[in-house]
């Protein structure tokens, strides 16, 4: 009976354990993290989520305050947010140090990848979008993996760059349809992706589905981008993601062909991981019936999350001149439109008291700042599986190092639980 380890990713002329763990934003696939998949010969990712809010947190500056400082007077502005930009030299500052807080501490065979929420349109998309890209690669990021909301010209503004052939550059699809549209539109380039991660429905953050994410399998859209690959003779490594919760479920992936697999869920319980220790309790002891895939993130795509997350109904006040990285080119945001709009109900009806809930939307930015959406993958009610009970009803969290090996190494299904 194989197990992971018996096969290899290759990039280019690297050899990889085929294991990426792909990444979780904001911060919650932390540097930490990603340096202990490259450490173990694999490949981690940090996010380019909210770096420069994320890097404010990690090294003391002050993009953030600075930001707010600078667009104050505009808070209580709730029907404008289009002059709300981001200055475009502190946005590659932050990023460059983000990216070389990972690649100075680098150690191993393994490599680090970012992963480019394309989906932030931070109130000028294009713009923005290239400043982070180019920053990462300039900083020495090894490879770019281009996820939620792919920009199919994502390729065109980097082609210039002189790592632009060099480096890996990846993307996240879920389904044969996004993969073509993506290689037509990048094929003035005249550049492959080095890998495509196909991610499946029961994957954690934004799903590349609709509300109808149930009808989908991971392994059926695997076999179609398989078989249109061979018949356009075009060798392209495929990483199946979303749902693959033991080390012999990425092994059937492999043995049918698959370069490596990319796995998140299993490692939000990881020392390494940037929940908050009790918010990692959450997950653990999360069933079935308590995660919901909805449609409250302002991006518009489904999202999965533990329902009890404190975002879920909240009202925060939009944070958009200390965040706004979900403002559109126009500086709107559809969080906007519905806290607006129960603030206008609440004065139309001041019996009903005063304070705002909005429900079917929620401030993004400030939430997954905050650690109050627990978005998580379906497998999240199998955590508990993979460890021990305390005393106090607590489980216990495990290395990185320890789930690492449990995929690589594990065989019959079965899960290492911690010595
Ligand atoms: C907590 C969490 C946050 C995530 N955030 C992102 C993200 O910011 N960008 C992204 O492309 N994918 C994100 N994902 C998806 C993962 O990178 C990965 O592809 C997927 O969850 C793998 O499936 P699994 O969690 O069942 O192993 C996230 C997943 C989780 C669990």
């Amino acid at each position: 009976m194989k197990c992971v380890d018996d096969f290899r990713l290759r990039l280019g002329n690297q050899e990889l354990v085929p294991i990426m763990i792909g990444g979780m934003g904001v911060d919650i696939s932390t540097v930490e993290l990603a340096l202990e998949a490259a450490r173990l010969g694999g490949i981690g990712h940090i996010s380019d989520a909210m770096v420069p809010t994320v890097i404010d947190r990690h090294l003391k500056t002050r993009y953030t305050k600075d930001k707010l400082k600078l667009y104050k007077a505009n808070v209580t502005n709730l029907a404008d947010k289009s002059e709300v930009k981001f200055h475009l030299g502190e946005l590659e500052e932050a990023t460059r140090l983000h990216v070389r807080r990972a690649m100075d501490a680098k150690q191993g065979d393994g490599m680090v990848f970012i992963n480019c929420m394309e989906k932030l349109t931070m109130n000028a998309p294009r713009e923005t979008l290239k400043v982070r890209l180019t920053a990462a690669l300039d900083a020495g990021i090894e490879g770019i993996t281009l996820a939620a909301g792919l920009h199919l010209g994502s390729f065109g503004m980097i082609e210039e760059h002189p790592r632009f052939r060099d480096a890996k550059l990846g993307i996240i699809v879920s389904s044969l349809r996004a993969l073509q549209l993506f290689l037509r539109k990048s094929a003035r380039s005249n550049r492959l992706p080095d890998y495509v991660v196909v991610e499946g429905p029961l994957a954690g953050g934004h799903l590349g589905f609709g509300m109808d994410w149930a009808e989908y399998d991971l392994f059926t859209i695997v076999a179609e981008i398989q078989a249109w690959l061979k018949a356009e003779q075009l060798d392209l490594p495929l990483i199946p993601a979303g749902g693959i919760f033991t080390g012999s479920d990425a092994t059937a992936f492999l043995e049918n062909g698959a370069a490596a697999v990319q796995v998140a869920t299993r490692f939000t319980v990881s020392h390494e991981c940037g929940l908050p220790d009790p918010i990692k309790q959450e997950y653990y002891k999360a069933d079935e019936d308590d995660i919901v895939v909805n449609g409250i993130s302002p991006t518009g795509y489904p999202m999965r999350m533990i329902k009890s997350s404190p975002a879920i109904g909240a009202g925060t006040h939009p944070n958009c001149e200390s965040f706004g990285y979900i403002l559109d080119a126009h500086g709107r945001c559809s969080y906007i439109d519905a806290y607006n709009r129960e603030v206008a109900a609440a004065a139309a009806n001041p019996a009903a008291g005063k304070k705002i809930k909005v429900y079917d939307k929620t401030c993004l930015c400030t939430h997954m700042r905050d650690f109050d959406l627990w978005t998580c993958g379906h497998t999240t009610s199998r955590l508990k599986d993979t460890s021990v009970k305390q005393e106090d009803g607590n489980y216990t969290l495990l290395s990185a190092e320890h789930i690492f090996h449990d995929y690589q190494f594990s065989k019959d299904g079965k899960i290492a639980l911690p010595g």
